[in-house]
């Protein structure tokens, strides 16, 4: 087991998320800037951050920071780096790149040279000219800002929003680490009510229900540095059997979700079948202005279409309005509606939104705007 620096990244306006996440895996003392978190760990937490972390990308190894103005300056201080220490003869290296207003500006150029100084070390390291490549993958990132240079290594291979659960899915889907997100900004809990009323394919509602049963979101996946030597396979499995042990089966949920396409609600269904979580959801086809919910207290998470990429303000208002005219006197509920379209709290006249957060599903910027709705009676918990 050896100390490590790591960083989580995550896309931007969701670190303080990370960051509750990560206090509630025991971990303290948080650096970083838009966009990432770092912090003291050791290679045997790595398995149970991959495992674990729901609103976060990745899980990087903070290998070396230096300054760079020249290509020799990248080359000589990645190749003093101890990669022997984490990569192994048969390692197929990859080198990815970004540079953000630095002298070094190509990222194929900063890429090259890095991979260079690497197969360099290691040829020397290792004591042989042919490193073959053929074995598992260690992919390091040269991320040049103002003129430093950050390496890391990352350990989670695929995003980590890829939980391995999705297969069908609509023309705006979002991300599931994203959809995570929304859920824990809700303060949603197993006991009250939460519906979809565009649930596309189902995204929120299946990483509400992994959260209410707690369920890792990445027990059905793999991780890059599941290959690597350098993490004991002990570290892996005891972090997989303690996630299996601790998913939460008693109990009912109450989450319902809706949507106009029955293609998507058939998504829907498929996609909670494979995630462990079918028997929590309730999914039905249902256009939201047919929509009419009896109960007093609940909490709505959605993404309505963007006004962007499907949709015109024609096809939106309906729905804006929809909303508006189920919600207005139903003060018990709490709304949180993830949407590009800036002219949403013009519609829903209720209340001035309670909070606002500016977020990215993917390159898009999107507002969450939060409608707090007042509690239920303590007996009454929906
Ligand atoms: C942006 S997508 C939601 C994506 C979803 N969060 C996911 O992760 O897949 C918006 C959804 O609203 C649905 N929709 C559009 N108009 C609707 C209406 N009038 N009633 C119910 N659903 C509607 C669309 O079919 C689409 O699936």
């Amino acid at each position: 087991m050896k100390k490590v620096r790591l960083i989580v990244t995550s896309s931007f306006g969701l670190e303080a998320v990370v960051k509750r996440e990560l206090e509630d895996l025991g971990f303290h003392e948080f650096s970083g800037a838009d966009g990432r978190v770092e912090f003291d760990a050791t290679t045997d937490d790595i398995p149970k951050l991959n495992l674990w972390l729901r609103s976060a990308d990745r899980v990087l190894i903070k290998v070396a920071e230096f300054g760079a103005t020249d290509f020799g300056q990248l080359f000589d201080q990645t190749a003093v780096i101890p990669w022997e220490e984490w990569l192994i003869p048969d390692a197929k290296i990859t080198v990815v790149g970004k540079c953000v207003k630095s002298q070094l500006a190509s990222v194929r150029s900063c890429q090259s040279i890095v991979k260079k100084a690497i197969i360099k070390r290691l040829q020397e390291k290792f004591n042989t000219e042919t490193l073959p490549e053929t074995g598992p993958e260690f992919t390091t990132q040269v991320a040049m800002l103002k003129d430093t240079a950050l390496l890391t290594l990352d350990t989670s291979g695929s995003g980590l929003h890829k939980r391995g659960y999705r297969g069908g899915v609509g023309e705006a889907p979002i991300r599931e680490n994203l959809a995570a997100a929304l859920v824990l900004l809700s303060f949603w809990n197993k006991d009250r009510l939460l519906v979809d009323p565009m649930c596309g394919s189902g995204t929120i509602l299946i990483e509400a229900a992994m959260i209410a049963r707690n369920m890792a979101p990445g027990l059905k996946r793999e991780f890059a540095a599941e290959y690597w030597p350098v993490i004991d396979k002990k570290a892996w499995d005891d972090a997989r059997s303690a996630a299996r042990k601790a998913v939460i089966s008693e109990g009912a949920l109450k989450i319902f979700g809706y949507d106009i396409d029955p293609e998507r609600v058939k998504d829907s269904q498929f996609n909670a079948r494979r995630a462990g979580v079918e028997k929590d959801i309730v999914f039905e086809t249902k256009d939201i202005k047919d929509l009419w919910i009896n109960d007093q207290y609940g909490i709505v998470i959605c993404n309505p279409p963007y006004g962007m990429k499907l949709g015109s303000l024609k096809e939106l208002t309906p729905i804006y309005v929809s909303i508006h005219n189920m919600f207005k006197k139903k003060t018990g509920w709490s709304l949180f509606i993830l949407t590009a379209d800036k002219r949403f709290p013009d519609f829903f006249k209720r209340a001035k939104p309670d909070k606002m957060r500016k977020l990215f599903n993917g390159m898009i910027e999107v507002n969450y705007y939060q409608y707090y709705g007042e509690r239920p009676p303590k007996m009454e918990l929906s």
